[in-house]
């Protein structure tokens, strides 16, 4: 057996970090050490995200057959987006082509091949005659002519957005002549921060608010200046820093003043500032004894309150409004409208050419799960199609992309065909709230062009999302898109590294949503991490397949992510979803499953889609299985179009999934010296710890629905761990005995902690496996509260040691309990074993966090258990 013993602590300083550390990876450490100092790659830690403008390989810059030699402006001022433009031209040329350019006014050009960024007006006034009347607001015109490249917007943001284009093809080796209009698709491109002014972030997993900090905003805003500027290159032009669940103070006057720094610091990236306000202000900050939205007090103290706001940040883009939904105070406590709340905004941003983000997100949080026909993703339609033509005009009712809440399948809320008279803009999240919160990697564009994609048939007539949207089903000027995205402090920006690829994404489907999910990918892939051909493979399969595997082994055929919704959005608690008022129900019974929407039986929503589309999903023939529990309430043995049963399918899209989930780290390890080290490491740690949640998940979910239907799996595989030894059957010192709750999120159900929770325990037990090679799983919780330490021995001789850090790691909390959020692993590769080995674990409590351990499995290569 290898003994060598491996302290985690000792990896952090090394170069290889991650959960599994065979004793080899000492050894390829070393080689990779070796390589790096040969200058192979820089090292990077993620802050640039995309725009690294990284040196091109010499084969793909031979085909830059003659590259600018000067940098002309036409109109710009010190602090305007064409003069990052410039510099952004500048830096880009000078990483790529190792050229450093100078930044000219148009009289100091000389002859030679010049990159010229201006607006039209300036272009036609002071240097050619261009005639592109098809130009729209923050559209560009980019002409490249071998080295002589023209960048012209029909405003300043658009020269700015025209420049990153062309930064964009050179950085992906391409050199091709190009002339083209590219136009945004709608006006409203903006994004969510879901930021608390103490610096916490609602739904944030990657350390806290670059914002925010003690209750108001922090000095040094040097990242938020980096982050317009991520922004910027995709299109994105407005930011709401402040949590929708909106603390009043946000509106005081040094928290004016604070938002006026970031607007300054944003506004030369073209990115305007928007405000999530809370409704009961005047109340609660102004003193009012009311915040009736009809009130002369109220409306006279809003517009007081938005003077002050315009006169600290002039071009203010408006306001994001949360009113009752969720506890949030709204106009329904004073008997008033939604209309009557949105339109109270409106009017007092309108002098100033503001908007007001309403959110559609409304819903009772205390529905009668007795009640059959009661429906949550009925609520925003029921809501909203009465105060159809009752917003003003500068109000767009902001949707979420599904009736219910970012779940890992759900159809397109019907509210998207039922208010034509007004503005609306789809709401989408960056941020993987129920799709693994960043410790899992989900690329979802693939979901958000479902949706886009998904068409309508209002009036029988062909109505994409995408086109409603953006205006053009219901003749609407306003529209877009609103992305929660919730970045943080820590370098990642998302703490995932891939998970950047939706925030990419998510802004170029902003810009264009017509465009293909994998090409996104594939462009990022090549900004982020180089031309390699196997990087780009494996990446792009990865990524491609993250979210079917996800939606496999979370919760299949529209049941939604079978999460705790009553704790913290992310591990397995299929029981959660019922019998509360949420109503993210399933009615999961010992006989069905699934929401009876339909007209005829149910709760009517399948109804309130446009009729072609409402008898798609009325019927259950022809609904599609992905959403067929969405829709109809069915027995575990209904068969699918697939052929399957609904359970049969439950257990074998788990397995799937989860099998799947393993095939990403090895994959990714084969990237290894091709990909800078920080990055590597990062990444391979998260899907390494990904592929052992994936297992928390297929058995939780399977358990949950073997126990409660009875049914068994086909394949024989439901609750039998043949390779699994579990922790109560060791033998036990300073150990006892626990549940668990969820109690399928244990392995037996059972696992063994410390108690007292502050002591140590010991669980010894002798391997009765055929002697040969194994990967030794050990299935243990990582409460937060502490850091619990474990050590393995076999045969006395220290195996491993580690610690019950993720919180640090993973950055963000999970659990104080032992549940589905706690519950993970780790994994020593290749351990000789013979039979009769024994095999001692000692855990060691720490604060708060017990040592909770699950089982050993101890597994032949290319078995998962
Ligand atoms: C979800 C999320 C909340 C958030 C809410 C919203 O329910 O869990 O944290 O406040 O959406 O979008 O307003």
């Amino acid at each position: 057996m290898r003994a060598s013993k491996l302290v985690y602590s000792d990896f952090r300083s090394m170069c290889c970090i991650g959960l599994d550390f065979p004793d080899g990876a000492i050894l390829r450490c070393g080689f990779d050490r070796r390589f790096w100092s040969s200058g192979a790659a820089a090292a990077e830690n993620g802050i640039d995200g995309w725009l690294r403008y990284a040196p091109l390989p010499a084969d793909l810059l031979q085909g830059a057959a003659s590259t600018p030699t000067a940098i002309v402006v036409l109109n710009s001022t010190d602090s305007s987006p064409i003069s990052i433009a410039a510099r952004e031209v500048q830096k880009g040329l000078q990483g790529i082509f190792g050229k450093n350019l100078d930044i000219l006014q148009p009289s100091a050009a000389r002859n030679g091949s010049h990159v010229v960024l201006g607006t039209l007006s300036a272009y036609n006034t002071g240097w050619g005659n261009l005639n592109v009347s098809n130009l729209a607001p923050d559209g560009y015109f980019l002409s490249v002519r071998r080295g002589s490249v023209s960048i012209v917007g029909r405003n300043e943001r658009g020269v700015l957005y025209g420049a990153f284009a062309y930064l964009s093809r050179i950085a992906q080796g391409n050199f091709g002549d190009a002339q083209f209009v590219s136009n945004p698709d709608a006006p409203i491109r903006w994004v969510n921060e879901w930021d608390n002014l103490d610096g916490t972030i609602e739904r944030g997993y990657a350390g806290p608010s670059i914002f925010f900090s003690e209750g108001t905003v922090v000095k040094n805003l040097t990242r938020v200046s980096q982050y317009a500027r991520l922004l910027a290159s995709l299109g994105i032009n407005g930011l709401i820093p402040h949590n929708v669940n909106a603390n009043p103070s946000i509106l005081s006057d040094e928290n004016i003043d604070g938002l006026g720094r970031i607007a300054d610091v944003m506004r030369p990236y073209g990115v305007q500032l928007g405000i999530s306000i809370n409704f009961a202000s005047p109340k609660s900050l102004g003193g009012l004894n009311t915040f009736d939205p009809l009130d002369p007090a109220v409306i006279e103290w809003w517009n007081n309150r938005t003077k002050a706001l315009y006169k600290r940040v002039p071009d203010l883009g408006g306001f994001i409004v949360k009113a009752n939904s969720e506890g949030q105070p709204g106009p329904l406590t004073y008997n008033r409208t939604l209309a009557d709340g949105a339109n109270l905004f409106a009017r007092a941003v309108k002098p100033y050419g503001g908007i007001i983000m309403f959110r559609a997100f409304v819903y009772d949080r205390f529905a009668d799960w007795t009640v059959w026909k009661a429906d949550r993703a009925n609520a925003a339609v029921d809501f909203f199609k009465d105060l159809d033509g009752k917003f003003l005009d500068n109000v767009v009712v902001q949707i979420k992309y599904g009736p219910i809440d970012f779940q890992v399948r759900e159809p397109v809320s019907p509210l998207f065909a039922n208010i034509p008279k007004t503005a609306v803009a789809m709401e989408l999240q960056v941020t993987q709230e129920y799709l693994g919160q960043q410790s899992h990697f989900v690329y979802i564009p693939p979901m958000w062009k479902e949706i886009l994609d998904f068409d309508m048939r209002v009036n029988n007539k062909s109505s994409t999302v995408r086109d409603i949207v953006g205006g053009r089903v219901f003749g609407q000027k306003l529209g877009g898109y609103a992305g929660v995205v919730n970045v943080g402090t820590n370098t990642s920006w998302l703490g995932h590294h891939l998970s950047m690829s939706n925030l990419y994404g998510y802004g170029r489907l902003a810009w264009n949503p017509k465009q293909d999910a994998q090409d996104l990918l594939q462009e990022w892939i090549r900004l982020t991490f180089g031309f390699d051909k196997t990087v780009l493979d494996t990446i792009t399969r990865i990524g491609m397949e993250s979210w079917p595997t996800y939606e496999n082994y979370t919760g299949n055929l529209g049941i939604q992510t079978l999460t705790d919704i009553l704790y913290t959005h992310y591990g397995p608690n299929p029981a959660s979803q019922d019998n509360n008022g949420w109503g993210q129900w399933t009615r999961a019974t010992t006989t069905h499953i699934g929401m009876d929407r339909t007209v005829k039986n149910g709760t009517g929503n399948a109804g309130q889609y446009p009729p072609e589309v409402a008898t798609m999903y009325e019927n259950i023939e022809t609904t599609p299985d992905n959403l067929i529990l969405w829709f109809h309430h069915v027995p575990y043995k209904q068969r699918l179009k697939s052929g399957k049963t609904v359970i049969q399918h439950f257990y074998d899209a788990h397995y799937d999934g989860a099998a799947n989930t393993q095939t990403f780290a090895p994959a990714w390890e084969n990237l290894r010296g091709k990909i800078d080290q920080q990055r590597f490491d990062e990444v391979l740690f998260r899907l390494r710890y990904q592929a052992g949640h994936s297992i928390v998940w297929r058995d939780a979910i399977c358990n949950f629905y073997h126990n409660l239907s009875g049914i068994p799996d086909e394949a024989g595989r439901v609750g039998k761990h043949p390779y699994r030894i579990e922790a109560e059957t060791f033998s036990l010192k300073g150990f006892t005995l626990t549940g668990v709750n969820p109690p399928e999120t244990a392995s037996n159900f059972t696992a063994i902690w410390t108690t007292p929770r502050n002591g140590t325990g010991e669980a010894v037990t002798t391997l009765d496996f055929a002697s040969g090679t194994y990967n030794i799983a050990i299935g243990y919780f990582d409460i937060i509260g502490g850091r619990a330490h474990y050590s393995a021995y076999l045969n006395a001789i220290p195996l491993y040691e580690w610690y019950g850090d993720l919180e640090d790691r993973l950055g963000h909390a999970f659990s104080e309990k032992l549940d589905g959020h706690s519950a993970t692993r780790v994994t020593i590769p290749g351990v000789q074993v013979k039979r009769g080995d024994v095999l001692r674990i000692v855990g060691v409590a720490n604060g708060n966090e017990t040592a909770a351990l699950d089982y050993v499995a101890v597994l032949p290569e290319g078995i998962v258990d």
